[in-house]
Parts: C-alpha cells; sequence; structure tokens
C-alpha cells in the first residue's frame, strides 16, 4: 500500500513521528513522505528530523511562507502534481495547518482517499484559519481519527457518518512517551541557569496575538510582574520579527526577567515545560504537553480546541486580559499541591498506542 503523509510545519512533524515509525515497521506499507516546505528554518524543521530519527522526505515543494491563499494554493498546485506523480493509495494529513487542508484538497480532487489525524478537534473560532483548516478537512476525509471521543461525538455531531470515525487516541502523547527518557535527561536548564519551579515557559505565535504589537505588549507586561519566576520564551520565526516593534522589550524589567531564546529541540522543549512553575502559550500542541507532564497551562487564547483540557480544570483560558492573566497565575502560585492534583486527572488522550492503531485502521481500509 503507498500511504502518502503530508506535512510541513513543526507540530506536524512532531505528531507524525511515531506514525511514521509505525509505517516503517509494516513491509505491507510504502510510505510516502511528503513537506511542502511551510517551515524552512532549521529549528522549525530540519533540527526536528534528527531528533526524532525520521527518514528524509521523499520531495521538500519548498513552498515557504505568503498570504493563506498564496501558501496554500501554491501547495495544491505542487501537491496535485506529486499526487499525480507517486500515486498514493491514501493520503494522510496530520493536523490544522495550511499543509494539511492542502494535502486534503489535493488528494480528495483526485479521487484519493483522505485520512485525517486529529480529526474532530474544534474551537468554534472561525477568525482562526487553523479551525477553517480542520474543519474543512474533517469534511473531506474517509477516514477520521480523533484523539478523544468527546472528539468523535463533535464529528458525529456534524453529520460525519459514524463509519469513518475512529477512537485512535492522540499520536502526541505517544510521541511523548517514547521521548520521555531522553527528555527528562537533557541539559537545558543547566544550560539557561535556570532551576526547577522557578520558572515559567511563554510560547506565541498567533497571528491574533503577535501581529499587533500592542497586544504582544500587553501580555508580556502581565507577565513580566510575576516574583521570583523567570520567563523562558523560545521565539517562533513569526513573534521574531514583530517582537523586535515591541518597546517594552528593551525595558531593564523585560531584560531581567525573560530569556529569550531560538525555538528548542522536541525533548528540551518537554523538560523545560515538566520543571516549569507554569506553561502560558497560545500553541495548541504545548496544551496537551503541559496537561500530560502535569504542569499548569495558562492559555493565551479566548478558546481552545482541546477542551478536555479546560473542562479537567488543567487549563485557564485568560485571552491576552492582563487581569486575568495575573488571576489565574496567583491561583497556581498559592496552590502548592497543584501538580500533584494535575497528576491524579484520567487523561482522555488514550494509552500512547494511538501510531499503531491508525496504522492496523488504515491497513484494514486498503
Ligand atoms: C503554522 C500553522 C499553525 C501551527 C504553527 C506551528 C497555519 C495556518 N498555521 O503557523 O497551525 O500551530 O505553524 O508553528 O498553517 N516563518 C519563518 N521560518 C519558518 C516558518 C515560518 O521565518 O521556518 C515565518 C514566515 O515569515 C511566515 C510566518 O513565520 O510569514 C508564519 O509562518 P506560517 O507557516 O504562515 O504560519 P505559523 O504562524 O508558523
Amino acid at each position: 500500500m503507498r500511504l502518502m503523509l503530508v506535512i510541513g510545519a513543526r507540530p506536524q512533524i512532531i505528531k507524525s513521528a511515531p506514525v511514521i515509525h509505525e509505517a516503517l515497521k509494516r513491509s505491507e506499507i510504502e510510505l510516502q513522505l511528503i513537506h511542502t516546505g511551510q517551515h524552512y528554518d532549521y529549528e522549525m524543521s530540519r533540527m526536528l528530523f534528527g531528533e526524532l530519527d525520521l527518514p528524509d522526505p521523499l520531495a521538500n515543494l519548498g513552498v515557504g511562507s505568503g498570504t493563506h491563499a498564496y501558501q496554500t494554493g501554491k501547495m495544491l498546485i505542487e501537491l496535485e502534481k506529486t499526487i499525480m506523480d507517486l500515486g498514493p493509495d491514501m493520503v494522510l494529513v496530520p493536523g490544522d495547518t495550511n499543509s494539511t487542508l492542502a494535502g486534503a484538497l489535493a488528494a480528495v480532487k483526485l479521487h484519493v482517499p483522505v485520512a485525517h489525524l486529529e480529526a474532530g478537534a474544534r474551537s468554534y473560532d472561525m477568525q482562526m484559519p487553523e479551525e477553517i483548516n480542520r474543519r474543512l478537512t474533517d469534511h473531506c476525509s474517509s477516514l477520521l481519527f480523533a484523539s478523544t471521543r468527546n472528539c468523535v461525538e463533535k464529528l458525529a455531531g456534524e453529520g460525519i457518518q459514524r463509519r469513518h470515525i475512529r477512537l485512535s487516541g492522540d499520536t502526541m502523547y505517544d510521541a511523548m512517551l517514547q521521548h520521555m527518557k531522553r527528555a527528562d535527561e537533557t541539559e537545558i536548564l543547566k544550560k539557561l541557569d535556570l532551576k526547577r519551579e522557578e520558572y515559567v515557559v511563554l510560547t506565541l505565535h498567533r497571528p491574533e496575538n503577535v501581529d499587533a504589537p500592542e497586544k504582544l505588549e500587553r501580555i508580556i507586561k502581565a507577565l513580566i510582574v510575576l516574583k521570583g519566576l523567570a520567563i523562558v520564551f523560545p521565539v517562533h520565526p513569526r513573534t521574531k520579527k514583530r517582537l523586535a516593534t515591541v518597546k517594552l522589550m528593551r525595558h531593564k524589567a523585560a531584560v531581567e526577567h525573560i530569556k529569550l531564546i531560538e525555538p528548542v529541540g522536541y525533548e528540551d522543549m518537554l523538560h523545560l515545560t515538566m520543571n516549569a512553575k507554569m506553561v502560558f502559550t497560545d500553541s495548541g500542541g504545548l496544551q496537551k504537553e503541559a496537561f500530560w507532564l502535569h504542569t499548569p497551562c495558562i492559555t493565551l487564547r479566548d478558546t481552545t480546541e482541546w477542551t478536555e483540557t479546560t473542562d479537567l480544570g488543567a487549563n485557564i483560558l485568560v485571552g491576552d486580559n492582563p487581569q486575568k492573566i495575573a488571576e489565574a497565575a496567583k491561583e497556581i502560585i498559592e496552590d502548592a499541591d497543584v501538580k500533584a492534583k494535575l497528576r491524579r486527572l484520567k487523561n482522555p488522550y488514550g494509552d500512547g498506542r494511538a501510531s499503531e492503531k491508525i496504522i492496523r485502521y488504515i491497513l484494514k481500509r486498503r
């Protein structure tokens, strides 16, 4: 069976890694790994291939940056050619990026079945490009791998027939378990001169947070007042460009408080997350990772697609509201048992064997 897997952005490489390894174990599968080139910086792509021990993609379409229509359109044109050349029996697309949607659309229009990994996640916020991408992808897929029962129900509620949906669990959880031992041993805290629980992790890259300098400034201002806690901020390339225009970053409090670093590797990021007092983020994946690592998460958005984490009380949505940010942080700081409480929560994201199940389901569908 020729299985094409389309990736392009950093989180897609991570969530696909365990699926790639599982596929490579099966002699019945010829894996065709295609990189759209959406992310092209070393730290956003190449570095992860090494760390996750992944084979080189069969092709990198080199699409790069651009507006949504330009980026998605260029991917569509290139992916259509690639699919026609390589003749896959199925195209698997992970997550919710422009690469996901382009892969799904190019395939389904050539009558090649589409399988969607991370199907049924919903924030119900159509201002987010990712929400548009995942909804459209789900509705042109014939095999939908849902991370949780909740995702299955959301899909069924949209009229997608249950015979197309599989409750697989979450492959990011598989990836995390597979890298846990090495992640535990990295030297990143020493390298950054940090101590366990004496810092917080901050990541920001959503256009709604970083494209307006006053919003970025508001969030940073609310964080630098956290007493006794350093802020480790691995900066996404999109954010790096914008941060240069934020005056506050040159102030003494920000310079002393914030450790601006390049995007770190996967295991270093897990290490930083597991040892942090808390995480502030607008990323989707990091909300789940913080949950699995029992670190409280404060999400700098008004909605989330991973509502399981907020329903369980492990994740608090604060948007960019400084008062809500301060209140949520205070509550965590004052609760000495917070990590122990998070440890007792039941994990709705599967048992760490999602990738194995996904490959089995794909082979059954052949
Ligand atoms: C994309 C995904 C998002 C995912 C995120 C993870 C979409 C719509 N968004 O957002 O779902 O959570 O990746 O990181 O697909 N850039 C670089 N170097 C790179 C990559 C990007 O400099 O390696 C710059 C580009 O100039 C670009 C900007 O960052 O304009 C944004 O990149 P883009 O791929 O459009 O989206 P992300 O914000 O990274």
